[in-house]
């Protein structure tokens, strides 16, 4: 009965005055709705009252966050409600078989974009805007069933999507558990957003390089790119990046979800200031995946020299054994300035350095995650040479203690980025507009394939150990957000991209003039 009607969805009642709700709360509907319908659900509240529970349509609505996550809901009557959460349960299923089946209580709509008010929703951060950029390939062509199958051949699994449900199918294990936070990751996404994404299928590659080479696709071939989703591109390649699975943990080094992870390097930062902080230039990581890492181990200091760099090296496996009590990201914000290097393609590490409040050096990176086109040189990082690595750490971490108001500018600006910018809900936001433009361009009608997998949070969580069960515990979506996704920002028009990459050029090769005449000057002095 209340199908078709605006916002319908289930709210407990929590069944007090509004009299403290700030005025902006308690603004009129904005909707005229039906009467009738007004005069059915005040009939309706009353029995749902006394039950403590009810449907109602929402016209108006801000958030208003307790501790408990609760979020209160204004609505036309003014009252504030409680949204009921859904935790995974984990028995249901059969006791024989251990068979956990998918629970049909969690709500499988929450109203559609037009009808909330948006006007409200914040625009999504720049870094949006590329989401265009990457479907690029196929805005005149469309996507033709036969793009999608030509991906498959380094895909690790099938990912569809049909009335609001996942089903994978895999084609091949992945490194580590990528595979699993990922699909974890994007059930979360239906459960924020139910009943808003559309269908679609897409195949998802878990491994580090991107694959699909630009130099492959061009004349005849360039409308049958296959469009493969993987975790970073470069400007070589055409493959759709899509937020990789450290945002819901990272069980095998235990690093714990983004969104708690955000609050522990918050009050890490609050802890320690920067003025305190070590004055040098901070590494640790595996040097063994990359030259150019065991190239800049080098820089660390010595007896005979000191390019103020600290370096150090990150044993997993003896992290584990010591229940990883030095591997903590949250407690690894210590010095003034941390190095960024890339490993075997983009590192994962790069959010936590940004976050810390701390300059960032980022030595010359050849690829891009979802994230880290919308960074600028000098304002959120600072540029360093990938072929002198350790001259210009030096000249770096000399600038900023001669410049200390303007390093710590920076290191702020890129730590204000990753908590605001970064925070999960725009993460959420980012895969939500990607994958809505990317069904979009689909030719084709998606569809269950044979053998696929139906998959949900309780048939993925129930089953799996402790260490990633503790994970998907605690970054399970418990209800629908009461918000819009953010509006969507236009394509950088090719000129303004242009300019973009331009200005970003020239504050690179500015950074190296100042570098140049640093080492000039002193080696005039010796
Ligand atoms: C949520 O609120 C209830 C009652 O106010 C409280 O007992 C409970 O500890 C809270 N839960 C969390 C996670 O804060
Ligand atoms: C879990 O599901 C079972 C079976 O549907 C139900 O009886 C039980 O109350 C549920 N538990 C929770 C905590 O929701
Ligand atoms: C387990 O039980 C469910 C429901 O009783 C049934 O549909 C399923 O086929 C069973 N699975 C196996 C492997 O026996
Ligand atoms: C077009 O694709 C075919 C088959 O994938 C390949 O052999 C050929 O080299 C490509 N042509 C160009 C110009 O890239
Ligand atoms: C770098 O130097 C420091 C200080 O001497 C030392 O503790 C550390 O182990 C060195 N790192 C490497 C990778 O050798
Ligand atoms: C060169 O060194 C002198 C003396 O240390 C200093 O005063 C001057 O500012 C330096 N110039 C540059 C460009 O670093």
């Amino acid at each position: 009965m209340l199908r078709g009607s605006r916002l319908v969805r289930p709210f407990q009642f929590q069944g007090t005055s509004s009299d403290w709700l700030p005025s902006s709360f308690r603004k009129g509907p904005a909707i005229a709705a039906a009467t009738n319908t007004i005069l059915f659900l005040g009939l309706f509240i009353i029995s749902a009252a006394v039950l403590c529970s009810y449907w109602i349509q929402i016209s108006n609505f801000q958030i208003g966050n307790s501790a408990n996550e609760t979020v209160l809901i204004s609505n036309k009557y003014q009252e504030p409600f409680k949204v009921i959460e859904f935790p995974l349960n984990c028995s249901i299923g059969s006791n024989i078989n251990q068979t956990q089946t998918c629970p049909t209580s969690y709500p499988t709509t929450f109203g559609n974009l037009d009808d909330l008010d948006t006007s409200t929703n914040p625009v999504c951060p720049d870094y949006f805007r590329f989401i265009h950029q990457d479907l690029m390939p196929w805005k005149a062509t469309g996507i033709t069933r036969d793009m999608v199958e030509r991906a498959k051949e380094t895909a690790h699994f099938r990912l569809v999507i049909v009335n609001g449900k996942a089903y994978v199918e895999k084609y091949k294990k992945s490194i580590q558990t990528r595979d699993v936070f990922t699909i974890w990751g994007i059930l979360q996404l239906l459960r924020r957003y139910p009943g808003r994404l559309p269908d679609l299928e897409l195949m998802f590659d878990c491994d580090d390089k991107p694959v699909i080479r630009s130099s492959d696709y061009r004349g005849l071939n360039s409308t049958q790119v296959p469009p493969l989703f993987r975790y970073c591109g470069d400007r070589w390649t055409r493959d759709v990046v899509f937020p990789d699975w450290s945002f819901w943990g990272w069980a095998e080094i235990n690093i714990k979800p983004w969104e708690n992870l955000l609050k522990d390097l918050k009050k890490g930062n609050d802890r320690s200031k920067w003025m305190e902080r070590e004055p040098y230039a901070y590494w640790k990581g595996n040097p063994f995946v990359a030259e150019s890492r065991q190239d800049l181990l080098k820089c660390n200091v010595s007896d005979s020299q000191d390019w103020n760099a600290r370096l150090f090296i990150q044993d997993w496996i003896l992290e584990s054994q010591q229940g990883f009590k030095q591997s903590d990201v949250a407690s690894q914000c210590t010095h003034r300035y941390k190095i960024y290097i890339e490993g075997y393609a983009w590192s994962v590490s790069e959010k936590y350095i940004l976050a810390c409040d701390s300059v960032t050096l980022i030595v010359k990176p050849q690829y891009y995650d979802f994230f880290t086109r919308s960074l600028q040189p000098v304002h959120h990082y600072w540029p360093i040479r990938h072929d002198d690595k350790c001259k210009s750490i030096k000249f770096a971490v000399d600038w900023g203690n001669n410049h200390k108001q303007k390093a710590q500018a920076i290191g702020k600006a890129a730590s204000d980025f990753i908590q605001q910018e970064l925070k999960m809900d725009f993460v959420y936001d980012y895969m939500f507009h990607l994958l809505n433009e990317y069904a979009k361009l689909l030719r084709f009608e998606p569809k269950i394939p044979e053998g696929a997998t139906h998959l949900c949070s309780e048939s993925m969580a129930c089953p799996v150990a402790e260490s990633e069960k503790k994970f998907m515990t605690e970054s399970l979506v418990k209800s629908p957000s009461v918000t819009s996704p953010c509006t969507m920002p236009p394509a950088y028009k090719p000129q303004a991209l242009g300019n973009w990459y331009r200005r970003n050029i020239n504050l690179n090769k500015q950074v190296q003039k100042w570098e140049d005449k640093y080492w000039e000057n002193l080696s005039k002095q010796d």
